[in-house]
């Protein structure tokens, strides 16, 4: 079929809108265009492409994943080595270090160092030629490594083809960088794993490493994968234009549409990359991706190359690590919990002990190849790592301090709650107790949740109180929550009559809520609070949401086919519509959605630092959300406002050094309720 060149400029174009939002959305996390507006204009490329398959090129954005999964790796040699990195455990090996180069470089002029975030994640190599992305691979040993290009070309922040710049694409470039998981997601991705009794990872880490190394590219498109470019390998610039520092090729990464981290800075000398490191070490904890240290590389090329390398390692640069975030101590018990839709997981309670500044006393041992692999007994004198805020983890076993007596700990066949028989389909990576709401372990979770501070924020409900008022038969599912009186309270432990009319205040207070925390507390699977807030202002009060067919459900932002499953599923049940109802009846109003119009605040990227005095952050987080801001965890060149309350953190530092505009509680205030 003869293709017109209107068709062909219309392909083109449709690949330049496509990619440039798709930019604006990924890489700077600035969306510029409605979610069904690119999708009409993805679909209009699609059609163009099924009818004039010549049409469909490899690099258009409709083709990040490929139709077959492979049936192999192959192995490729890197064009050149990819190299390792020497540490650095405190300041003096800084200093050292800075020595070195100085008397190496004894005629050079100034060095400046490149201070870059150490990404705990995964290092790839991405051959790009004239500008289009022909190759991936992982590191390998670092002179081969296997290719993964199906999996890499699914991460949308990775152009399939560079972006127009003012700077040529050379004939090849080896771009190296790290794909990254960032750390809610990882949590998002176990949770879903256990719901579907699939196996866990163990941090964020190996989820990224375990979604490249995948033969169906579907896995590692499912998965949210990050990524940011470091570093270089080979590169044919031609004559003009060839960067002459770390930080003129990372600038020039960022021109093509390649992410890089925001946190990236030169230091005038190594005092400036001491200052750099304390920085990186504080704002830590607020990033949203885990990292093990701070990269400091010589800056200007020239000097990188005549320091060389030894072995396998460059002189120019040296990575300052963070102090392991590990202790040890003795467990005490290991006991099987049941989760809220029936996981059962190993739980180790040791002898408390501080990590990283945070006293920690149990950790969960997530399936059953990781009770294999630890064989942890009671009275072993084990390793516990905490890393960010991810929970702590057990990493291994003092076997010559273990107990001769000390028994392997045998997985229970009856759940520990209710006693029925556990299930473990083949393959599965954990057990299961299939009772559902007859199990008392399960209905106290779901209390449990239905309490929780981001739920109904039930003040002086804890596990301890829930676990007896199930046992106990006083309720069974958290409508009755509503029924209880102060003589119910007065049966259990730890009960005097202030504390029973203070609980029963907390419970009366939370019948006034929001119809997202609503959706949120009742606990259905694969719905979150993001998901709970995009239902709400869809759907705009319960009856709707109940009205709700499948492909309603769809429609709606941040909902999948597995979630929409699952939503319809749960409110077409007899049982979950009665219990609404219950609720409904017995008080509890759902204040209903106002839509808010435009303000300033409106599509604007805003991070939040301090607590406030008028209004409770999450509620704030709400109000913005609702005029339609986005809400980010961190500062960085793109936050158009920071809002600071009391006691700000570090984020007012950073901000006030980017030049972001801080807005203060009263003035934010008054432009919400301006509406
Ligand atoms: S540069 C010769 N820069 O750390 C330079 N590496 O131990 C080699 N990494 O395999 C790497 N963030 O995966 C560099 N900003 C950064 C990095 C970084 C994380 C990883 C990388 C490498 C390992 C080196």
């Amino acid at each position: 079929m003869k293709i017109s060149p209107e068709v062909r400029s219309r392909v083109l174009k449709l690949h330049k809108l496509i990619n440039e939002h798709s930019y604006n959305y990924h890489s700077l996390d600035n969306p510029t265009i409605d979610d069904s507006d690119y999708d009409a204009l993805f679909k209009e490329l699609l059609e163009i492409e099924k009818k004039y398959p010549e049409l469909s090129f490899n690099y258009s954005p409709t083709q990040r994943v490929g139709s077959e999964p492979l049936e192999g790796f192959s192995k490729v040699d890197h064009l050149t080595p990819m190299l390792s990195l020497e540490n650095a455990f405190d300041t003096k090996d800084l200093e050292d270090f800075n020595k070195r180069i100085n008397e190496r470089l004894i005629n050079e002029e100034k060095i400046t160092y490149s201070c870059e975030p150490k990404l705990d994640g995964i290092a790839v190599n991405l051959i790009y030629r004239e500008g289009y992305l022909e190759q991936a691979t992982t590191r390998g040993d670092g002179k081969t490594g296997e290719d993964i290009t199906h999996n890499i070309r699914t991460i949308p922040s990775i152009p399939l083809s560079f972006r127009e710049s003012k700077i040529k694409a050379p004939n090849l470039i080896e771009i190296r960088g790290e794909v990254f998981i960032d750390m809610k997601d990882f949590k998002n991705i176990n949770d879903s794993a256990k719901i579907k009794s699939e196996k866990v990872f163990a941090n964020p880490r190996n989820a990224a490493a375990g979604s490249l190394r995948q033969l169906d590219p579907k896995v590692a498109a499912s998965r949210p994968l990050k990524f940011f470019a470091h570093g270089m390998g080979s590169l044919n610039f031609g004559k003009n234009g060839l960067p002459k520092t770390q930080k003129e090729v990372l600038d020039t990464y960022v021109s093509w549409g390649l992410p890089v981290n925001p946190l990236t800075e030169v230091a005038k000398d190594i005092k400036a990359c001491i200052s750099y490191f304390n920085k990186i070490e504080n704002l830590r904890d607020q990033l949203p991706y885990e990292i093990d240290g701070v990269v400091f590389k010589v800056n200007s090329f020239e000097m990188q190359e005549s320091l060389g390398q030894v072995s396998r390692a460059p002189r120019w640069a040296i990575a300052r690590k963070f102090p392991a975030e590990v202790g040890t101590t003795t467990i005490k018990s290991i006991t099987f919990q049941v989760g809220r839709v029936g996981s059962i997981t190993p739980v180790a309670e040791f002898e408390p002990l501080q990590i990283g500044g945070v006293i920690v006393s149990h950790a969960s041992i997530h399936n059953f190849d990781e009770i294999e692999r630890l064989d942890a007994r009671e009275g072993d004198s084990v390793k516990i790592k905490r890393a960010g805020d991810v929970i702590p983890q057990i990493i291994s076993v003092n076997l010559s301090k273990r107990d001769k007596k000390s028994k392997k700990i045998r997985m229970p066949s009856k759940c520990p709650s209710c006693n029925s028989k556990l299930v473990k389909l083949e393959d599965e990576a954990i057990l299961r107790c299939n009772a559902g709401k007859s199990c008392p372990a399960q209905r106290a979770e779901s209390i449990k949740h239905y309490a929780s501070r981001n739920a109904l924020n039930i003040d002086g409900l804890g596990d301890r109180i829930i676990g007896q008022l199930v046992r106990k038969g006083l309720i069974s599912d958290f409508s009755e929550l509503y029924t209880l009186k102060k003589e119910d309270l007065l049966e259990l432990e730890g009960f005097a009559e202030k504390s029973a009319s203070n609980l029963l205040d907390s419970i009366e207070q939370s019948k006034k809520t929001s119809l997202s925390r609503f959706i949120y507390a009742l606990g259905i699977r694969e719905v979150g609070e993001a998901t709970a807030l995009n239902l709400s202002l869809n759907f705009k009060n319960i009856s709707k949401l109940l009205a709700a067919d499948k492909e309603e459900l769809l429609e709606i932002n941040d909902v999948g086919p597995i979630a929409a499953n699952h939503i319809f599923e749960f409110l077409s049940q007899k049982d979950n519509q009665n219990l609404i109802t219950r609720l409904l009846n017995s008080g509890v109003e759902l204040e209903e959605i106002k839509v808010k119009t435009e303000n300033i605040l409106s599509s604007k990227t805003i991070v939040i630092t301090g607590s406030f005095t008028n209004i409770a952050r999450s509620q704030l987080k709400e109000e913005l959300i609702r005029s339609g801001a986005r809400v980010s965890g961190s500062v960085s060149s793109r936050t158009d406002y920071l809002i600071v309350g009391e006691k700000p953190g570090s984020k007012l530092t950073k901000a006030v050094d980017l030049g972001v505009t801080i807005l203060e509680e009263a003035e934010v205030l008054s432009i919400l309720q301006k509406q």
